[in-house]
């Protein structure tokens, strides 16, 4: 059985909880629909004490909005009109939180980005290798099922991988299945969602969540309905974008929790990760529950012995759109 984790309190009562911990966290893409809010919400967390933040424009003014809020923590804005804007945004970070890259417009996957993004995260990623490898990168630029081979292959080549430090943001998905059972249940439940981050590869595991009773057409919808979660607000937005709001809310959730983990503090946290629990299967990433510390991810746990009939075909099922993304990702590198 999965545990229960609240969510963070994220929100910090101005000049009054500071804490001792030093911790530098870039944001790059930091001017776009979630690089704002996700700022914003990093500089009122209280375990951020150096906020950095860098886009391809338009940074100055978001570092100089939220670099106005009264949290302890420095806020710098970089931009690539400074040829060496990226690596000093950079410089000693110990996260790095990657929403660059162009969003979805109704009709489209996640996979039609590939070509626009993958070039995009992989520059990045390259940066990173040569300024902090020992950060922890935190990918949200989709498609998030290649992006994280992308940044890994990367790593490779650089002579700096390490699997524990790379991690692909699932925590939206996480995010609509409490809020969706929540409505069911009439309390927030965390609900374990695992796979990846497309489609039919994000896989609630509703089988988990203590007292939840579904018919099999509730369950089907729901399931459906986490699935595809992201195209009802791509369509919603009618042109204008994807998820940026909730995305940065779940973004900041998993940065605090990656924050709480250098700390000292031992947290669960589910990401999309290199993991060889499908090994057989010829699978190298994949969304599951991880023990985080330190040094990034401690221990990967296997999925849950309770996990349904339904939930496991649906693992089956997911396994051969993984590989072929994976591999997409990767060859891009190669
Ligand atoms: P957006 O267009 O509003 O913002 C993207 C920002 O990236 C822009 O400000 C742009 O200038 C910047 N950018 C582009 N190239 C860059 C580069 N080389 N270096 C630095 N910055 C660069 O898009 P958005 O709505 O913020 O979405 C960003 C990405 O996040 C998309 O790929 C989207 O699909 C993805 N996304 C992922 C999840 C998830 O759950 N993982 C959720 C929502 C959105
Ligand atoms: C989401 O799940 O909302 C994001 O991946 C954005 C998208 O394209 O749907």
């Amino acid at each position: 059985m999965f545990a229960i984790r609240n969510t963070p309190k994220l929100v910090a009562r101005s000049f009054s909880t500071a804490t001792p911990q030093q911790s530098k966290v870039a944001v790059l893409g930091a001017a776009g629909g979630i690089g704002q809010p996700l700022s914003l919400l990093l500089k009122a967390n209280p375990r951020v004490t150096k906020l950095s933040l860098y886009d391809i424009h338009n940074t100055p003014g978001v570092a100089a909005d939220v670099g106005h809020i009264n949290t302890l923590s420095d806020v710098t804005g970089y931009s690539a009109k400074d040829q060496d804007g990226l690596k000093k945004a950079l410089e000693g970070a110990e996260l790095v939180v990657i929403p660059a890259g162009v969003p979805r417009k109704p009709g489209m996957t996640r996979d039609d980005l590939f070509n626009t993004n993958a070039g995009i995260v992989r520059d990045l990623a390259q940066a990173c290798a040569e300024v902090c490898p020992k950060a922890k990168l935190l990918i949200i630029s989709n498609p998030v099922n290649s992006t994280v081979p992308i940044a890994s292959e990367v790593f490779k080549k650089a002579g700096v991988y390490d699997a524990n430090k790379i991690f692909g943001v699932t925590s939206l998905d996480l995010v609509r299945a409490s809020r969706f059972i929540g409505d069911k249940m009439g309390k927030i439940v965390d609900v374990p969602v695992v796979g990846g981050h497309a489609g039919i590869t994000i896989i609630p595991l509703f089988s988990q969540v203590k007292g939840l009773k579904l018919s099999n057409e509730e369950r089907d919808a729901l399931t459906h309905r986490v699935q595809f979660g992201g195209d009802e607000v791509v369509q919603a937005k009618d042109g204008l974008g994807s998820a940026t709001l909730s995305m940065a809310f779940a973004g900041a959730r998993f940065a605090d929790s990656l924050l709480r983990a250098n700390a000292g503090e031992d947290v669960l946290e589910w990401a999309f990760i290199r993991t060889d629990l499908f090994e057989k299967e010829g699978l190298e990433y994949f969304s599951t529950y991880v023990k985080l510390d330190k040094n990034g991810v401690k221990k990967i746990l296997p999925l849950p012995e309770s996990i349904s009939q339904y939930e496991l075909e649906l693992v089956q099922k997911a396994i051969p759109e993984l590989k072929k993304s994976e591999t997409k990702g990767a060859s891009f590198v190669a």
